[in-house]
């Protein structure tokens, strides 16, 4: 479905089961480089992008087989393999630069075209490139290609200079085969990353600190680790899409799954909002009744509001009574969907990093263009509260990071169709 007409929805009510995150899966998928044999993920979200990296990974001699029905992934890796990553996958995935750490330790080089994904400005991997460096790597990178080449890494002692997801990830896997020991100082700890190393253990390799700042691995033989059965961990992202939905139309949803753990920060923001959050066992329950009041927001490093966040909590700004500030310190370029939120009668300025948003009382429907994943969702999620039809186009996007979005919030009550 390329272009959907989203209808005023009432207040959403019921359950939704949230599925296991993209952020997470794509890197877990990379994790199947490790060892020979059979590796099996469960709670895989149906998701565009797990299956161009099934292919990244296929061009590398991974066979890859998705079981839609039990949301499971089973990936073959028949020993031998490759370590130049073709650029058609590599080009439209941010997550194939994942392949770096896992080659260089598997394999010893590694060559990929740069990698691609959102257009919300520059993503630079000098951190990357550093870390590696510093455990022995020798990189030859040009505009349109990176090549790396280690026979033996060694462990270092890193600190980055900032807590790059990518960056921490690449760094940890190269180390799992590195000899010696490798301490990471100021590692990403988001619980993606704490996934991926919690895979990483389960396969053999040996990692202390995982989910806080100082990680430390201890280099294992090449061949040692050994596949496993992981589920991925739950989306944190696409739990928060159902809450600002539920939040903005003044619904009630069960958000089977949300981890509250997990999304603290963005749970304290929108219970300022006036929304009721209520954490169990199984998931959060979030309420909203009367209007949604405004704050100021800034993004940050985990356990900080995260950045894929932010044009869910911007649109909930949006139609929420007074003024908030939302504060952009990851991406600076992550703006690009204000324009469409405006089209749709938002009242926010940018300035620099800031965007000044003052509510409004009625959001109206136009026709508006998904610019990346977070964004299309959130527009989505504005069209819900517009006064008459929404016209999203761009929805590809969202496919991308979005198991049924749609069907999703339809069983809640969402009024949407496809385009005529
Ligand atoms: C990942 C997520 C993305 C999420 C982001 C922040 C994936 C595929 N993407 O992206 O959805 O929005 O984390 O939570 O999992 N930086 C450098 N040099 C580097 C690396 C990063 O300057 O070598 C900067 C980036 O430009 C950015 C910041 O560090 O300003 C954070 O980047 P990073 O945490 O690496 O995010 P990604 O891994 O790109």
């Amino acid at each position: 479905m390329d272009r959907i007409v989203v209808h005023r929805s009432g207040p959403l009510h019921g359950e939704v089961v949230v599925p296991g995150a993209k952020n997470s899966v794509l890197k877990l998928m990379v994790g199947s480089l490790f060892a020979a044999g059979e590796h099996r993920l469960s709670n895989v979200p149906d998701i565009s992008d797990v299956r161009t990296m099934g292919s990244l990974l296929g061009s590398l001699g991974i066979d890859v087989t998705y079981r839609p029905e039990s949301h499971e992934l089973i990936l073959v890796n028949s020993g031998g393999i490759g370590s130049n990553a073709p650029s058609e996958q590599v080009e439209s995935i941010r997550a194939s630069i994942n392949v770096l750490g896992p080659l260089l330790a598997c394999c010893g080089r590694v060559r990929l075209d740069m990698p691609g994904g959102d257009d919300f400005g520059s993503r630079p991997i000098d951190m990357h490139i550093a870390g590696l460096s510093a455990m022995g790597a020798e990189f030859d990178t040009a505009v349109d290609h990176i090549e790396a080449v280690a026979e033996h890494l060694r462990g270092a002692d890193i600190t980055l200079d900032f807590p790059s997801v990518g960056a921490t990830e690449n760094i940890v896997c190269a180390a799992v085969h590195a000899d010696g020991v490798t301490t990471l100082r100021n590692a990403a700890r988001e619980p993606e990353v704490a996934d991926l190393c919690e895979l990483l253990v389960e396969m053999g390799a040996r990692i202390d600190g995982i989910g806080s700042s100082v990680v430390v691995i201890e280099g294992v033989a090449r061949g040692s680790l050994h596949p496993v059965s992981h589920a991925v961990v739950n989306d944190r992202i696409q739990a928060a899409t159902y809450m600002a939905a539920a939040a903005v139309t003044g619904g009630d949803v069960m958000v089977r799954g949300a981890r509250a753990d997990h999304m603290q920060m963005f749970l304290r923001k929108i219970s300022d909002m006036g929304v009721d959050v209520i954490p169990s066992s199984d998931g959060v329950r979030v309420t909203a009744s009367g209007r949604l009041r405004n704050v100021d927001v800034q993004t940050l490093p985990y356990p900080g509001v995260a950045t894929d966040y932010k044009p869910l909590l911007v649109t909930m700004m949006a139609v929420a009574e007074g003024v908030g500030v939302m504060t952009e310190n990851l991406y600076p370029g992550r703006f690009r969907y204000v324009e469409e939120l405006s089209k749709l009668g938002a009242d926010i300025r940018t300035d620099g990093h800031h965007a000044i948003v003052h509510g409004v009382d009625q959001l109206r429907g136009a026709a508006v263009v998904a610019p990346d994943i977070r964004a299309g969702a959130a527009l989505v999620v504005a069209g819900l509260v517009a006064d008459g039809r929404t016209i999203i186009s761009g929805l590809e996007h969202v496919e991308r990071g979005y198991d049924d979005l749609l069907g999703r919030l339809g069983a809640l009550g969402a009024h949407i169709e496809p385009a005529p």
